[in-house]
């Protein structure tokens, strides 16, 4: 156990660690993001979820639905996320419905969901990975060019983005 616990806390991680909380820090110290002309923390729909953990499909908008519900509550999904109406929309910030989503996984086959109220959609069925997305509403299609093995989307489309994405699945 002990040896396990600092194998997954390397001094690598502990000093990127170190760094996002520097980053956090200055940011916060700054107290605003002006300057740089980004609107960041606005949310584009101007309308928010409130009910908390409230169960609900609504839930959350642009939060990593699975790492929750992996926890042990809420039901299991093999895909999940938002899409939302800017790059840069904060977590509880309503996103954009009627858009399908469309995973081709790597069986070739395809899974398609619709966004809710809220933007958010979820799948329940098996996924081979990796899969590919993109995502369609009578304004067009917009795709991601990469596969990929994570069926949490907001565990990279986050506000800022993280592994490369640009931010938030946004409607086309
Ligand atoms: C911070 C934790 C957390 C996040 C993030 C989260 N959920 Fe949940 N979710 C829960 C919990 C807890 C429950 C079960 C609540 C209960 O049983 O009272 C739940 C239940 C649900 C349910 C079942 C509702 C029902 O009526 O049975 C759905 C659907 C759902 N979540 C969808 C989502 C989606 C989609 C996302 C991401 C956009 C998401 N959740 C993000 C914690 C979370
Ligand atoms: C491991 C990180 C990662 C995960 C998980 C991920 N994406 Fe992406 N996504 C990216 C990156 C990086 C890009 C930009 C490069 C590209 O298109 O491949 C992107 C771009 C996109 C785009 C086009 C640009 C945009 O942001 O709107 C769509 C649509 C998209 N992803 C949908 C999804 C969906 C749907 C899921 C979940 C089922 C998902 N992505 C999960 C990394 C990820």
């Amino acid at each position: 156990m002990t040896h396990a616990l600092s194998r997954s806390f390397s001094p690598l991680n502990l000093t990127a660690l170190a760094l996002l909380a520097l980053v956090a820090g200055t940011v916060g110290c700054n107290g605003s993001n002006t300057g740089s002309g980004n609107d960041s923390g606005a949310c584009s729909t101007d309308s928010y979820w409130t009910g908390g953990n409230e169960e609900s499909e609504l839930m959350n908008p642009g939060e990593a639905c699975i790492a929750c519900h992996s926890r042990g509550e809420g039901p299991t999904f093999t895909a999940a996320g938002t899409v939302m109406g800017d790059f840069a929309d904060p977590n509880d910030c309503n996103g954009v419905d009627s858009v399908t989503v469309r995973l081709t996984d790597a069986d070739g086959v395809v899974h398609e969901e619709t966004t809710n109220s809220a933007g958010n959609f979820s799948f329940r069925q098996a996924i081979a990975m990796p899969y590919t997305a993109e995502i369609e509403n009578t304004n067009g299609v917009s795709a991601m060019s990469g596969a990929q093995s994570d069926g949490d989307c907001a565990s990279c489309h986050t506000a800022e983005g993280a592994n490369g994405a640009p931010g938030r699945i946004v409607a086309p």
